[in-house]
């Protein structure tokens, strides 16, 4: 029952009903003094590939900077007004564009006529006292390297309103090109529909983190998005619903709509895929067109939250020609609107579909497709059945699915897997416990779901995508390094609400489209594409953080409202160690195993989950110490006796044993000692049930503790 799980284990987290509301960014922790600074390497995100800083000052812009485009190239030239029309707000300038046939001095110098060595979105930057050039093979690679730029500004230049400046470029060499060709980012419009306003607004956001795919996930159960001329009941019936809504006159794109947001996207060098999701994820198509159900008859338009509930009629000839028929019509005006190569066709989640009746479906829907000159894409559940060589899979699965590789019960997913690998497709890496933006960060998100796990900034941040399909130590990739396309953040929209642990009422609160994706993307998104962009090698959670933690200023002047996410040191924050607070190490918390009520239960390590038996409240003491109170026990922490003594719940008792000493160290982390024995609170491994004891400090990274 793999394919119901995205939906099927809403209600699993029930237990946390009572969900605290974010508290506003920032306010969670006490205003005041600044983080620790980290200056060169400059804060940028994703990490380029190579960064040198520059001695001397960098280049301050004035209002007559020409932005000086060394090509007669059309795209060239957009790219320079792009940076004019991206400083304007802030700066107040119009800065003017100019051909040039040279590099020039006090000006941005575009210049596309770089080494073809830089591939495709490849580019060089360098800044100094005197100017600023941007040189790529193509104005795509300019593109990628103006987000650069853009990011050696002050972050006020993100504002809407005019900022007083100066507005001076930092100082750098660097030498950027791109991991992966596909990194992309997924907006589930079906579920939830986004006015085409806020899927541009989305699309200038990712661009700005150089995401260069954005997939829409254009029809689902609950509605059909695009309007096909040649079936208007799909968009007069089919796009009434959302979820949780009924009675829409205009929830969908006209082809003008889609039109405006495809060239929008190709103004920022991102592809549009479009998804037509089936067999299964029909309702909206099955209420729609009367002749794909095998009645005949429209089922009802669908606004609930449940999931597998339907199915194209498959299960005869005259039926199977109706949808061979309606997926022609449809996949032809998709094609003809998109100029991009991909047409995806889901193929998620079918519950009742026989292999015969999925296959029928993949033939009729991948031949449309290569009829229309398109690649396939698909979710990966699309490798069960026939696909064209050079497919792309689109890998959802879990530490579930890697942890089954090798061993003889191997999920059906890994084994749809590896029939796509053997038939030659590529694989889009969305692990859905590291890329799916709908799950919850952590108890406290008020949106979206867990049957994922929670996935804290650190988790969609911290994995590789040569071993999303490896087993759990890394090794015996099933998809081979070449067969991987590269990566994609999605983010669904099952359940956009406030409370969303439950089922919504009248009264539930639902935030505007773009709302929930600020909060849900941000700061993830950036985390996973520097994932997509940057050398593995080059990745680092504890450097990511410090840089991603300049970007909240960015975020906060391009009014994002992003989730000011505990683990981040944002600036302008500053730790308030009394209250409640996760107490992390090695990406797992401190945690009383089972939230044991007993005397004596050792502390482990477990991963975060920010559960009353992770949650740890610290009172400070006329010494300057701290007792450490579990929230579910109510008991304290613990260690009396000597180096590799246990560390325990005990009913508190103020002794010296249960005063810790909470000791900041340079990073914003933290050495946590017993104010008895001076020793240090230590982790014995980075894993789930790691004991927890206390031990001479050993410049060990697992005595170093985050206090969120
Ligand atoms: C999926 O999450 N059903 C692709």
């Amino acid at each position: 029952m793999r394919w119901l799980r995205r939906r099927g284990r809403h209600l699993a987290v029930l237990a946390t009903a009572l969900l605290a509301l974010p508290l506003p960014a920032a306010a969670s922790q006490a205003a005041a003094a600044s983080p620790s600074p980290h200056p060169a390497p400059y804060a940028l995100v994703p990490q380029p590939v190579s960064q040198q800083a520059v001695q001397g000052q960098g280049f301050t812009l004035t209002p007559r900077t020409p932005i000086a485009v060394l090509s007669k190239n059309a795209a060239a030239w957009g790219v320079g007004t792009y940076v004019s029309k991206m400083l304007a707000p802030a700066t107040g300038y119009s800065l003017p564009v100019v051909r040039d046939t040279r590099t020039r001095k006090n000006a941005v110098v575009l210049d596309p006529n770089g080494p073809k060595s830089l591939g495709a979105e490849g580019y060089t930057l360098s800044s100094g006292k005197h100017g600023v050039v941007v040189r790529a093979h193509g104005a795509e690679g300019l593109f990628r390297g103006v987000q650069t730029l853009r990011q050696l500004l002050p972050a006020e230049v993100e504002s809407h309103s005019r900022q007083p400046g100066p507005w001076t470029v930092s100082p750098v060499r660097i030498t950027d090109s791109p991991r992966y060709g596909y990194r992309g980012v997924m907006l589930d419009v079906a579920r939830r529909f986004y006015p085409v306003e806020q899927v541009k607004r989305y699309i200038d956001q990712a661009a700005a983190y150089k995401i260069n795919t954005l997939h829409l996930h254009l029809t689902d159960d609950q509605g059909w998005r695009i309007a096909i001329d040649a079936v208007p009941n799909l968009t007069k019936v089919g796009a009434s619903t959302q979820s949780g809504f009924t009675g829409g006159t205009n929830w969908y794109y006209s082809a003008e709509d889609y039109k405006e947001i495809v060239a929008h996207a190709t103004s920022r060098f991102m592809t549009v895929v479009p998804e037509i999701d089936g067999p299964g994820h029909t309702q909206a198509a099955l209420a729609s067109v009367p002749e794909l159900n095998c009645d005949d008859k429209a089922k009802p338009p669908y606004s609930g939250f449940d999931v597998g509930i339907s199915l194209y009629c498959l299960q005869d000839k005259e039926h199977t020609a109706n949808t061979s028929r309606f997926l022609r019509t449809v996949i032809k005006a998709v094609a003809r609107l998109t100029p991009g190569p991909y047409i995806h066709l889901g193929g998620d989640e079918t519950p009742q579909a026989t292999p015969e009746q999925y296959g029928a479906y993949v033939k009729a829907a991948t031949e449309a497709t290569t009829a229309r000159n398109k690649t396939v894409m698909g979710w990966h559940q699309l490798g069960q059945a026939a696909v064209p060589s050079g497919s792309i899979m689109q890998f959802w699965g879990e530490a579930d699915d890697r942890e089954s590789i090798g061993t003889p019960q191997e999920t059906e997913s890994i084994r749809f897997v590896r029939n796509g690998v053997a038939q030659g497709a590529k694989f889009v890496m969305s692990p859905s416990d590291h890329a799916y933006l709908d799950m919850k960060y952590d108890v406290s998100t008020p949106y979206g779901l867990s049957w994922s796990g929670y996935v804290p900034v650190q988790k969609s941040y911290e994995w590789d995508p040569a071993t999303s399909t490896a087993k759990l130590d890394g090794t015996g990739s099933i998809v081979p390094a070449q067969q991987i396309a590269g990566v994609e953040a999605a983010l669904w929209a099952d359940r956009a609400y406030e409370g969303s642990n439950a089922l919504p009422t009248p009264s539930t609160r639902w935030p505007e489209p773009h709302a929930y994706a600020d909060y849900m993307s941000y700061p993830r998104l950036p985390a996973l594409a520097e994932v997509g962009w940057t050398p593995q090698s080059a990745r680092d959670w504890k450097d990511f953080r410090q840089r991603l933690a300049q970007h909240g200023p960015r975020w906060a002047a391009a009014g994002i409202g992003y989730h000011a996410a505990p683990g981040i040191p944002w600036p302008g924050t500053v730790k308030v160690v009394e209250g409640a607070h996760s107490v992390e190490t090695g990406g797992k918390a401190l945690d009383n195993p089972g939230g044991s009520t007993s005397d004596g239960t050792g502390l482990v390590l477990w991963a975060p989950n920010r559960g009353g038996n992770q949650t740890w409240t610290f009172t400070r003491q006329s010494d300057g110490s701290y007792t450490m109170t579990n929230k579910t026990s109510g008991k304290c922490a613990e260690a009396t006796g000597g180096s590799g003594a246990a560390v325990v719940q005990r009913t508190c008792d103020n002794q010296a044993g249960q005063r810790w000493k909470v000791i900041p160290l340079d990073d914003g982390e933290h050495a946590i000692a017993s104010a008895g024995s001076g020793l240090l609170l230590t982790a014995a491994a980075a894993s789930d049930g790691a004991t927890v004891t206390q031990q001479k400090s050993s410049g060990s990274a697992l005595q170093r503790w985050t206090i969120d």
